[in-house]
């Protein structure tokens, strides 16, 4: 007889499913025997993905399309799941993107729409969906940091800050829940191929970049899948990224801000 699979029986939500590393977390969910609700904007691309996976694992999907940079969006997905009697039990939130203007030129209503995106929906995500984990016993959840949380951020404004902020919350959410079997990882990537830097409008400042910084967004996906499953409350993925992120811990304060004024690749 063959060997149950992890997700069978479970759903998982994934904000940010129509392209990049939420499409390729989708695929490892669906692999793994889960039943995937995908979030983004463009409905046509999670139209696109959700018919790949049914026909490749013979998952059940469905498509919610939303904008996560209104306030409303993230307690109107609750409510609509809640009403269809979904139970959610494993959360990807990865819906993002950055703004490239200095902080002062940017306009506030970008800043506002980021901050509700990468801060306001993941925490009122977290804090709908994990009472209902907490409550089942049972719950995973991923949020997408960066290894930009790891030192200010000259030339990419809030998005550090936003992703200093889910690492910590992260950490926090776990300390919290782990002993209800529910886990939260902050899972913090570095460069990735996705469509991440067309949006920002940095791609060919990008493909100036050596090719070895690099990592393929199934990779970090995986990578991701198992550290959640693993209990491990932080990831970095990828040898290179791990072994920034542990030289910056040595770091003093002062020689970060130094490194971060000259680090500027936009
Ligand atoms: N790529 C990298 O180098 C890298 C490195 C570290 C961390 N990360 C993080 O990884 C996550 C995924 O990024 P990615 O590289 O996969 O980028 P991506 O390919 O551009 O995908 C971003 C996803 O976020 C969704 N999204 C953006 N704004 C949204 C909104 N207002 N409402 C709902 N969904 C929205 C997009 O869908 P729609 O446009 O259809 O709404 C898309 O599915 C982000 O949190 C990013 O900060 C990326």
């Amino acid at each position: 007889m063959s060997k149950a699979l992890e997700g069978q029986g479970k759903t998982v939500l994934i904000t940010g499913a129509s392209a990049g590393i939420g499409k390729a977390f989708a695929d490892v969910f669906a692999t793994n025997g889960f039943d995937v609700v995908l979030v983004a904007r463009r409905i046509e691309k999670l139209e696109e993905v959700a018919s790949e996976l049914e026909s490749k694992h013979g998952i059940s999907t469905r498509c919610i399309a939303a904008d996560l940079a209104k306030s409303t969006s993230a307690k109107k997905i609750y409510d609509e799941l809640k009403r269809e009697g979904v139970t959610i039990d494993a959360l990807v939130n990865n819906a993002g993107y950055a703004i490239t203007k200095p902080f002062t030129e940017a306009k506030w209503k970008d800043h506002s729409d980021l901050m509700n995106v990468m801060v306001n929906s993941v925490t009122q995500l977290c804090y709908l969906f994990a009472k209902d984990m907490k409550a089942n016993g049972y719950g995973r959840i991923i949020n997408l940091s960066s290894v930009a949380a790891f030192s200010p951020q000259y030339g990419g404004n809030l998005y550090g800050a936003t992703k200093a902020f889910v690492k910590d919350l992260s950490e926090a959410l776990d300390l919290e829940l782990k002993k209800h079997n529910v886990y939260c990882t902050a899972l913090c990537p570095g460069f990735t191929r996705s469509e991440f830097h067309d949006v920002m409008g940095v791609s060919s400042a990008m493909d100036k970049l050596p090719k070895w910084i690099w990592m393929d967004a199934k990779t970090v996906a995986n990578q991701g899948y198992r550290a959640v499953m693993r209990g491990d409350v932080r990831y970095v993925n990828g040898i290179l990224n791990k072994s920034l992120v542990t030289a910056m811990g040595f770091l003093p304060g002062k020689v970060k801000y130094f490194l971060s004024e000259k680090q500027n690749v936009f």
